[in-house]
């Protein structure tokens, strides 16, 4: 077997898309990166040199470095001497909200059975501040004491993955100087620049702090929206008109709030405040706010649909469009989609559930326990129609023609505005609404 270059061993623990991009990257710039991953269908995939996650980028590097600079396997490798970074996913519990890290627990044990010193480890992995060190490091040292303790989040939008690895600032800490200056040393072998901060706890928090400010800023939009359909306005035209050449912060959309980490990443911050002392109202407030956005417009609709159908909803077709949590950049992901809540609050009620996305498998669609179609299929004869991502394509369509052949009076839900409100406000036999609208 050819190998290229041989600059520097990576391994990586936990091959989702987290340590799949960021094996792609290094593995493309010349690294040679073992990546570990306990799931054996995964790792049958990628050897396969097939993604099991949809990135653009990624399918053409695992094309080409699959057996070259990257291999994959269930097993770690053994006497392993370089760099390894953890990438393994940490949950939360769906009732409790608490952190679930025992995967970390369980490749840290990996790790330390099989790591020689002088070795680099690495967590990117997004942890509760204070975990890099009580966690990994204890663990590996307790087995290994010379080896170097760093951790470096994270930071992509899933989408653009593997041009951000590339272009954003690499956070980069270490347990000590020289942990710090190693991690940086690979970091900079990728990335533009690298940002070195004074702990790894800082380093912990910059990930968490990020996250949590986007989930605030999005809950204020959804705040607004809330207020203008107590008070029958339009929050866009609140919103566009406020932002519109004025000098200041723009306002956020109304929207909702999803994915893999704004749903979590939250909780994983409130959960380093578990001693009893201060602990953000702000951040759990925020977070509450956005989980209710699904809720409420399930809600709504509910409610339009029961007016329109003079209180009978017996059998009506409703079509739930987008089930990815976000539609711009397109991603099939659907960790924190708002379908979930809205399905499972509609199922109550004696509807005839279809759903349809662009990007998510109909395998995946019907496991939410609704009939999967094709956007056209899904229209003919729906009384409701309610949009959840923005996916380009719903531009794209003629969508005019599709509501006509809808069953009258029908429902237009719009959650991102993606129809243009005067057009369907005139359009005959249709009621349209959307967040904040209606
Ligand atoms: N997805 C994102 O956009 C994103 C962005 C920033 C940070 N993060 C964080 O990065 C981490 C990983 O996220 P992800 O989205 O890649 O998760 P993921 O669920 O897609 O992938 C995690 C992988 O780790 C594997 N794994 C679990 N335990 C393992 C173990 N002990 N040994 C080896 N492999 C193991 C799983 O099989 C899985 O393939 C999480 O902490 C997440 O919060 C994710």
């Amino acid at each position: 077997m050819e190998i290229t270059c041989q600059r520097e061993s990576v391994a990586i623990v936990g091959m989702g898309y987290v340590g799949l991009t960021l094996a792609s990257v290094l593995s493309d710039k010349g690294f040679r990166v073992y990546g570990y991953d306990t799931n054996v269908e995964i790792v049958k995939l990628l050897n396969q040199s097939c993604s099991p996650v949809f990135e653009p980028g990624v399918d053409k590097i695992l094309k080409e470095q699959i057996g070259k600079n990257l291999f994959v396997s269930s097993t770690f490798p053994r006497q392993f001497k370089g760099s390894v970074i953890i990438c393994v996913s940490t949950p939360i519990d769906p009732e409790t909200h608490e952190p679930n890290l025992e995967n970390l627990r369980a490749a840290t044990q990996t790790i330390g059975k099989n790591i020689q010193p002088g070795s680099l480890v690495i967590v990117r992995s997004t942890v509760p501040v204070g975990t890099t060190r009580q966690i990994v490091a204890t663990t590996i040292h307790a087995k290994v004491p010379e080896v170097f303790i760093a951790f470096c989040p994270e930071r992509t939008i899933q989408g653009k993955a593997l041009r951000e690895i590339v272009d954003l600032p690499q956070i980069v800490s270490g347990i000590d100087a020289e942990s710090g200056e190693k991690a940086a040393q690979l970091f900079s072998g990728i990335s533009s620049k690298t940002i070195l901060v004074s702990s790894l706890e800082a380093a912990e928090m910059i990930k968490l702090i990020n996250n949590c400010h986007t989930d605030v800023i999005y809950s204020y939009g959804n705040e607004i929206a809330l207020m203008a359909e107590e008070l029958g306005l339009d929050a866009w035209e609140l919103i566009h008109a406020a932002n519109e050449d004025y000098p200041r912060p723009n306002l956020a959309r109304p929207g909702f709030v999803g994915g893999g980490c704004l749903s979590k990443d939250p909780y994983i911050l409130l959960s380093s405040f578990a001693n009893g002392g201060y602990s953000s109202k702000l951040i759990q407030y925020t977070r509450q706010l956005n989980e209710y956005m699904p809720l409420h417009t399930a809600r709504k609709c509910l409610e339009a649909l029961l007016e329109l159908k003079e209180g009978n909803v017996q059998g009506a077709k409703i079509l739930i469009c987008g089930f990815a949590y976000k539609g711009v950049p397109p991603t099939d992901d659907t960790r924190g989609t708002p379908a979930l809540p809205i399905i499972e609050f509609l199922r109550k009620y004696p509807l005839d559930l279809y759903g349809q996305d662009f990007m998510v498998d109909s395998s995946v669609i019907k496991s939410f326990g609704v009939t999967p179609v094709d956007i056209i299929d899904g229209f003919r004869h729906a009384d409701a129609a309610i949009f959840l991502n923005d996916h380009p394509n719903y531009r794209q369509f003629s969508l005019s023609t599709l509501i006509d052949k809808m069953r009258f009076p029908a429902l237009i839900y719009d959650s991102w505005r993606i129809l243009d409100g005067d057009i369907m406000a005139n359009q005959h036999g249709v009621q349209y609404m959307g967040i904040g609208y209606g």
